[in-house]
């Protein structure tokens, strides 16, 4: 049965992942996975995580079952971090599903998509995180790459998504990224914002939005105003919501479906089938991760003293992006690399080619092929390092 499957080359980024633990060098340095990392290089579990997980372990009576929508009470949280006060609330317009991590999200919401619109097209950033195309298209959805950036320019092709998408059919979708785009951490301004809502209104078509970052660029509310235009605009979106990073769970799975419907009725039978579809896949999401999350959502004191972990992580990462460039500049002499300090969450694209990502990596500093760097990974101890690498790979 199995005879025709050819091994293959390992995912880009968890490869990569593997390559670097493996390497034994004292002065290696890990620019490669999206995790966080403080100044030690550990990647901690926050302190508001810890004390809900013991205050969860105490308070838990049973292992049971809870349901494939996941848990009530994390699901309300969620819908208040992300979407605030936005009118779908007191229209009851949204449904939100737990699901095993923000990629567990995407994919149930590419099924979701492909139960109602079987022929439409899912137009996906380019570039984009790269295990979009596998759980976007694997529910046999056409992706289709529109443009978002020139790596060689470190700008924006802001015009030409809008032209791009304005070719798009009625009821198409459009993956966005709602921060700290991964991976180039280009983010569009609130005025870029509305005119892809008056794009996507126009040509009718139907955002999903991926949240991977929410607090990770300028604020736990500031990184989904964006996001938040546009479902007060629209009539239908979908949004992926992931605790990943910005509540430290990675392992945990914990993420969340939020989709918004024209109308409680709808919302309703939309839910319906979210529901079918988990079920299908997964059953159930897991429970610890979320039952964390609804806790620190929802106790007063441990989601104060999240926002000042949270503004700690970002903060450690800008003054990375300020403290690398710095160092870039003095090592190449010149101001080539300004537009790290300036890109938000953890991602910048250095911009160069895999050949000198390779040179890169034989001087033990790992980032992923198209020379994405996540800027946790440095360090004040390693800065000077990974400058003087670029700029003798570079040169
Ligand atoms: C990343 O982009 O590196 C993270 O989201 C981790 C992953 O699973 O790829």
């Amino acid at each position: 049965m199995f005879q025709s499957l050819a091994r293959l080359s390992p995912d880009s980024i968890l490869g990569l992942m593997a390559q670097y633990r493996a390497d034994t060098a004292p002065n290696k340095v890990d620019l490669g996975v999206g995790v966080y990392r403080d100044v030690a290089g550990n990647t901690p579990v926050l302190r508001c995580v810890r004390q809900a997980e013991q205050a969860v372990i105490y308070n838990q009576n049973t292992k049971s079952y809870v349901a494939p929508g996941g848990r009530e009470e994390f699901n309300m949280r969620v819908e208040e971090l992300v979407l605030g006060n936005t009118p779908g609330l007191t229209q009851q317009r949204y449904r939100t599903a737990q699901t095993p991590g923000g990629s567990g999200a995407l994919r149930v919401g590419a099924e979701l998509i492909r139960l109602s619109a079987p022929t439409a097209t899912v137009y996906v950033s380019n570039p984009s995180w790269a295990n979009h195309p596998a759980l976007l298209g694997s529910s046999g959805l056409k992706l289709e790459s529109y443009p978002y950036y020139d790596p060689a320019a470190h700008v924006l092709k802001f015009i030409e998504t809008l032209e791009y998408l304005d070719q798009a059919r009625v009821g198409d979708v459009v993956l966005l990224h709602a921060c700290c785009h991964n991976p180039t951490g280009a983010d569009w301004s609130l005025s870029q914002w509305q005119q892809v809502l008056d794009l996507l209104k126009h040509r009718q078509l139907i955002p999903f939005i991926d949240l991977a970052y929410q607090g990770f660029g300028r604020g736990l509310n500031e990184d989904v105003e964006g996001l938040r235009l546009i479902f007060a605009a629209l009539p239908e979106a979908l949004v992926a919501v992931s605790f990943s990073k910005n509540l430290g769970l990675y392992r945990e799975r914990v993420g969340a479906l939020i989709v918004q419907c024209e109308d409680s009725n709808r919302a309703e039978a939309v839910h319906s089938h979210v529901l079918k579809v988990a079920r299908s896949i997964y059953s159930m999401p897991p429970d610890h991760g979320a039952a964390i999350a609804a806790l620190v959502m929802g106790d007063a004191t441990l989601k104060e003293d999240w926002v000042v972990e949270l503004n700690s992580m970002r903060t450690r990462i800008e003054d990375m992006r300020a403290l690398l460039t710095r160092h870039l500049n003095e090592a190449t002499a010149s101001t080539k690399f300004d537009f790290i300090k300036s890109q938000r969450g953890m991602f910048s694209l250095l911009g160069v080619s895999s050949k000198i990502v390779d040179q890169l990596r034989q001087r033990h500093v790992y980032m992923t092929a198209d020379s994405r760097m996540n800027l946790a990974g440095i360090m004040p101890h390693n800065v000077a390092y990974v400058a003087e690498s670029i700029s003798i790979c570079d040169s």
